[in-house]
């Protein structure tokens, strides 16, 4: 009988291992943001504006190029992740947005320290530029 139980329990355990082991791609994005539309058209402007952003926020954990290699991340608990990667770029503008803003565990959030919304997609457009 305590068999039926303990399978299911062990399988479930094993289940978010795997997925804590896949880095972000287990972060899950509410609806609401994995559809939004990015309101910021790309463009030159907005990729420096982006760019400036990042040397400024997000360098120190992220590395200049989106790789995962900035002076900070060693100390960091969970991999901040390579963005160059297929597995980060297939994801949608609203759904790095939303990482952006709420963040998780060692990312921070950056509702109050990057209160205006479009500056936000301005990273997401400069994000965008770090695909292979
Ligand atoms: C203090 C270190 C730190 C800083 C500063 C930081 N991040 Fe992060 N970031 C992380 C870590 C660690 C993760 C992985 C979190 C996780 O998977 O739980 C992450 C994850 C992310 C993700 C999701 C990655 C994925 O694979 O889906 C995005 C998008 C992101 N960061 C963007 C940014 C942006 C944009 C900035 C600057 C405005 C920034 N981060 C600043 C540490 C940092």
């Amino acid at each position: 009988m305590k068999i039926k139980i303990l399978i299911p329990a062990i399988l479930l355990g094993l289940g978010f291992m795997l997925a804590s082991f896949q880095g972000g791609s287990d972060w899950p994005v509410p609806e609401k943001y994995q559809k939004m539309k990015n309101p910021v058209a790309t463009s030159k402007a907005s990729v420096d504006q982006g760019a400036a952003l990042w040397k400024l926020h997000c360098k120190s954990c992220h590395g200049k190029d989106g790789l995962g290699d900035g002076p900070k991340a060693a100390q960091l608990d969970t991999p901040a992740g390579d963005f160059s990667t297929k597995a980060f770029q297939k994801q949608t503008d609203g759904a790095l947005f939303y990482k952006t803003l709420e963040g998780r565990d060692d990312m921070p959030s950056f509702k109050k320290k990057i209160p205006d919304q479009e500056d936000l997609w301005h990273l997401v457009n400069f994000m965008r530029t770090m695909g292979e």
